[in-house]
């Protein structure tokens, strides 16, 4: 090793230091100051405030090196360079210094500090659209430091602009710097971007703009500097390697799993196991929406790959008692799945999408538990079908669901919805004797029969209002299980008395983490999120039958 990421990150912090920056320490995973992002994806994004003109009480120089988390390119990991956990060293300069600075210490470092060889070096340009000219300024500066026109290239926006890391913020053009990481071949003398051999090791954005509130990109008042270099990849190339997992950071990982293992899945378990460690730490449980739901996707999938090789190692892993539940949790739903999945023969796209859908089986597990009983089962059609089902679940065609609804167009699956809230919302106000003893729904409103033998006080009837509108207002997954009747009965859903049912039954759930607030054996169709409803309102409540209250509400 020729140098550690301990190393790296020490050298990067001191020679900035050195500069003047102050050393700041890593932010929370959990932003603080950005509800338009879940993660911390960048060292810059703490720095939000103060990159808009903030003072910062350590001053207009600050160097840190953040942890982060990027989910976009979760998909990709396990291939050579995409983590979805990593830390950023980062320099920053808040309305101090400018472009020729901030390159010249860049080239310093890289030079001087690390030993890079010019002749492994190159350089790209942001080349000039609609919102800024061609940095022909940042390329002199370069050229100036030594490096060749022909290493030089100029790119569009796509890869030389950076930010805003949110909806509305700090953006710039940026000038990116890379290494040639192959060591049996010399770089080529013109530097061609596409070639793979060059890696990308650091980012200068020159922040001198700000997208605002109507998407455009206007001047910033305060002109900064951001750079950001994943300590990752930064470690493998400085040391020869072409891949983030051959460092000293995953050493020690590696040596916890399993060797007899398939690489992508190692790598796949060496990242997600950091990731989760990392998130528990800043307080993130597991959950059914937004990072809790992020952190239960990392954690059920080397769940699986943990399930499927017969061993025991996670625990060496990943020491925490919310971990332990939540595998144990999903350990139950995998016995599950898979005494479904043996049922099941030739299994499809459309049988894996079921075993997903209900089980949460993974794609990968159902390939390689039996690559036999799978071999009709393509990739990309499960893909196609999970992109679908986002669509499908929405306009819910009657024919797709055993349930069925009489209209089952978009207005009508809201009523759905809003119907199971309000049985949530009458038992939460009346007691848990309610129950629904039938509904009739419509594209225009809603009507809801329940037992019940006393007119409801206004207040009655506002807090009924209230409890929904809060479960719409704070948005809450909506999802659904496919199980036995008994399963279902076991785990509390409720049911309509006058319904039949079948063997198997969808239990529909809508839940707050682990705050269960309604649970449902239905057909569906249901909304995916209840913040699609819009506002609830009901317009009347009258007496049905004997015994039976009757309201009629509409989504506004
Ligand atoms: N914000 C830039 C990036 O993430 C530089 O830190 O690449």
């Amino acid at each position: 090793m020729k140098i550690t990421s301990a190393e790296l990150r020490e050298k990067y912090l001191k020679f900035f230091e050195k500069k003047g920056h102050k050393i700041i320490p890593s932010a929370s995973l959990v932003p603080e100051n950005d509800p338009t992002v879940l993660f911390t994806t960048a060292g810059m994004q703490p720095l939000v405030p103060y990159l808009l003109g903030q003072k910062h009480p350590d001053g207009t120089r600050l160097t840190s090196c953040q942890k982060c988390i990027r989910t976009g390119d979760i998909d990709d990991v396990g291939d050579d360079t995409h983590c979805t956990y990593f830390e950023m060293l980062g320099n920053w300069s808040l309305g101090d210094y400018g472009k020729k600075e901030a390159i010249e210490f860049s080239f310093e470092f890289l030079m001087k500090e690390l030993g890079v060889p010019l002749e492994r070096f190159a350089v790209t340009c942001f080349e000039g659209d609609a919102d800024a000219p061609r940095d022909t300024e940042a390329a002199e500066i370069w050229q100036n430091l030594g490096i060749k026109k022909e290493r030089i290239a100029f790119l569009p926006k796509e890869d030389n602009w950076w930010g805003p890391a949110g909806k509305t913020g700090p953006c710039g053009p940026d000038s990116e710097m890379f290494y040639w990481k192959n060591n049996s071949e010399p770089a080529p003398e013109v530097f061609d971007p596409k070639n793979k051999n060059w890696v990308e090791i650091w980012n200068d954005v020159f922040m001198i703009y700000v997208k605002n509130e109507e998407s455009k990109i206007v001047d910033a008042v305060q002109k900064n500097i951001d750079t950001g270099m994943g300590l990752e990849r930064a470690v493998a190339v400085l040391n020869g390697k072409d891949n983030v997992y051959d460092t000293d950071i995953f050493e020690e990982i590696f040596k916890k799993i399993p060797a007899e293992l398939e690489q992508k899945q190692k790598r796949i378990i060496a990242d997600h196991s950091r990731a989760i460690n990392a998130l528990i730490a800043d307080g993130v449980e597991p959950s059914n929406k937004e990072r809790g739901y992020v952190l239960r996707r990392l954690m059920r999938r080397i769940i699986a790959y943990e399930f499927l090789s017969k061993k025991e190692f996670l625990k060496d892993l990943i020491v925490s008692a919310v971990f332990a539940e939540e595998r144990s949790k999903f350990l139950k739903t995998l016995e599950n799945g898979i005494a479904e999945y043996n049922k099941l023969e030739d299994i499809d796209a459309e049988k894996a999408f079921y075993l997903y859908q209900s089980f949460g089986l993974p794609f990968d597990i159902l390939k390689e538990l039996n690559p036999e009983k799978t071999k009709n089962l393509g990739r990309e059609e499960f893909e196609e079908l999970l992109k679908r089902h986002q669509e499908l679940s929405r306009t819910a065609s009657a024919g797709m669901f055993k349930g069925g609804l009489a209209d089952a167009g978009e207005q009508a699956t809201k009523y759905h919805t809003a119907t199971h809230l309000l049985l949530a919302a009458l038992r939460k106000i009346l007691g848990p004797e309610v129950y629904q003893r039938g509904s009739n729904i419509t594209a225009e409103r809603m009507r809801f029969d329940f037992n019940w033998s006393e007119k409801l006080s206004t207040a009655q009837i506002h807090d009924a209002e209230n409890f929904v509108n809060d479960i719409i207002n704070i948005d809450l997954p909506v999802s659904f299980e496919e199980m036995s009747l008994d399963q279902a009965k076991e785990i509390g859903a409720m049911g309509v008395f006058e319904d039949k049912y079948g063997e198997r039954v969808k239990v529909y759930t809508i839940a707050d983490g682990d705050n269960i607030i309604s649970r449902e054996i239905c057909g569906g169709p249901h909304v995916e999120h209840t913040g699609v409803l819009g506002h609830f309102k009901i317009q009347k409540e009258e007496s049905s039958s004997a015994g039976v209250r009757r309201i009629k509400a509409i989504l506004e």
